[in-house]
């Protein structure tokens, strides 16, 4: 007899490697073809086979920074009950291979934020960081959860960057798009809204998730001059299930625009 509970795990379980790419105006050149491994929503405690999975698309990704995008755990706000095992299996195996960067989400407790921190994961919460390659340099910021705690502080997490430079966002949620376009940001990466999870055929969301138009909630979009990209997250939230959406991370390639 079909079970659409087990259909439905089986589908949350089928995490693949998604190839993004975006011309953005005023990237330095020496960061044409730079690629961000894109990580949110991992939920790890959640599914305990999804971490062989992740570790086997980490392994064979080609990819010159990660970005966690928040969200590490599934057991929302009861982090004496957490299983961070598998979490930290994964920050160690990332922060082996690139630089990594991350920021907190809505199911995130500040603990997470140092264990992470504690293996190498250089944690954005209001702040920011530049990477440099071939003796040009991007900025990049990360606001705290903007979703549920309300917790984010754009003119803090802007602090020190010079206006020429191209700068990246990384907020858990999309909801601050107006307050980024705003700072100029040229690019915003984001997850929170698993893309829906739970679709209807086709991909359509059922459940929103953030309070904003539905072009926003999943995939590139654009708001104003800033391109932006929500991810449908690696993992899943509530039950652990999944219909017409699929997990992913993603690699996301910059290119300069002519
Ligand atoms: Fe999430």
């Amino acid at each position: 007899m079909f079970n659409l509970i087990e259909a439905g795990e089986r589908n949350a379980l089928m995490v693949g490697l998604r190839e993004v790419e975006f011309e953005l105006e005023d990237l330095p050149a020496g960061f044409d073809g730079f690629r961000v491994l894109f990580i949110s929503d991992l939920h790890i405690d959640g599914m305990d086979a999804l971490a062989a999975k992740l570790v086997e698309i980490i392994d064979s990704a080609d990819y010159d920074i990660c970005i966690l995008g928040g969200d590490y755990t599934f057991k929302y706000g009861r982090e004496e009950m957490v299983d961070h095992s598998n979490l930290k299996m994964i920050a160690k195996k990332l922060a082996a291979k690139s630089r990594v960067l991350g920021v907190l989400g809505n199911h995130d407790m500040y603990k997470v934020a140092e264990l992470l921190d504690g293996i190498g994961v250089e944690m954005l919460i209001n702040e920011n960081t530049s990477i440099e390659k071939d003796g040009e340099k991007i900025h990049i910021a990360g606001i705290d959860d903007s979703h549920y705690y309300g917790t984010d502080n754009l003119s803090q997490a802007d602090a020190g960057i010079d206006d020429i430079s191209f700068k990246m966002m990384v907020g858990h949620s999309p909801e601050r798009l107006v307050g980024a376009q705003g700072h100029g940001y040229g690019l915003y990466l984001a997850g929170h809204t698993h893309g829906g999870q739970v679709c209807l055929p086709g991909g359509t969301q059922i459940v929103r998730g953030a309070s904003l138009p539905r072009r926003f909630l999943k995939g590139k979009w654009k708001y104003g001059k800033m391109s932006g990209y929500t991810s449908n997250g690696a993992g899943t939230s509530g039950i652990a299930v999944r219909f017409f959406c699929k997990p992913e991370i993603a690699i996301i390639t910059l290119r300069r625009k002519a």
